[in-house]
């Protein structure tokens, strides 16, 4: 594994059983990504996309093969360590945004600041708010705003710890194309500025603009193009 290495997935299986058939979704995937690296990842619906995030994120266990963040293993560090680790090493985008609707957009961004017992300053919430363009939203409650600004506020709360992976499953799959060009020049500006690395997962083919990879899961594999 290259020093700078910040995830490294080896020889990843994941297999679900469905009506008595084993379906292997992951079937040995290998994954290198350095820090700062931006990776576009597209495959067919079902592929097993959002497999590979959540196994990445340390969301689920692979039942073979390896997950390195930063050279640590999750597959092999238990919990609440794992937890810890994901909460201050990865920040996650998602599709359908999952903010809290009974929360500000102030406080869903702070959530992981909380999560990491870290204070949270008031100068530090102003200029991400102002990089992000959300600025006058930071009172409002999520469901008072559009697609496009809750996902600016999900990207905010997913860099406020600092992270260094970024992981996003299909960030601009619910945005109308306009919003979601403007949320990719974001990931773009927000990944450049801080060394920070992205595994995005999309059915964008703009993706690849602001991506230095694009890979294709296929046969439980990844495959350059
Ligand atoms: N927890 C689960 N239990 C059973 N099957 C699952 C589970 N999670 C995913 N799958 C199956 O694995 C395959 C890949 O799913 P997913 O990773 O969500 O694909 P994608 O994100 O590429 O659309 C699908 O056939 C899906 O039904
Ligand atoms: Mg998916």
């Amino acid at each position: 594994m290259a020093p700078d290495t910040v995830l490294s997935l080896v020889g990843l299986a994941r297999h679900f059983i469905s009506g008595g058939e084993t379906i292997r979704v992951l079937d040995g995937l290998d994954l290198e990504v350095a820090a700062g690296e931006r990776v576009a990842v597209m495959g067919a619906s079902g592929s097993g996309k959002s497999t590979l995030l959540h196994l990445s994120a340390g969301m689920d266990r692979p039942d073979d093969g390896r997950v390195y963040v930063e050279g640590t293993d999750l597959a092999d560090t238990p919990e609440p360590r794992r937890t810890r680790l994901r909460a201050d090493a990865i920040g996650l985008v998602f599709q359908d945004f999952n903010l809290i609707d009974s929360l500000t957009v102030a406080e869903n961004i702070e959530l992981p600041m909380w999560l990491n017992q870290r204070p949270m300053d008031g100068g530090k919430m102003r200029d991400l708010a102002a990089e992000l363009g959300i600025e006058a939203l930071l009172e409002r409650l999520p469901g008072e705003l559009s697609g496009g600004e809750q996902q600016r506020v999900a990207i905010a709360r997913a860099l406020v710890h600092e992270p260094r992976l970024l992981l996003a499953d299909e960030p601009t799959g619910a945005l109308d194309q306009v919003t979601a060009a403007g949320v990719l020049d974001l990931f773009d500006r927000v990944t450049a500025g801080r060394d920070c690395a992205l595994v995005m997962v999309t059915h964008n083919p703009e993706a690849a603009r602001i991506c230095d990879r694009t890979l294709w899961l296929r046969q439980g594999r990844l495959e350059a193009e």
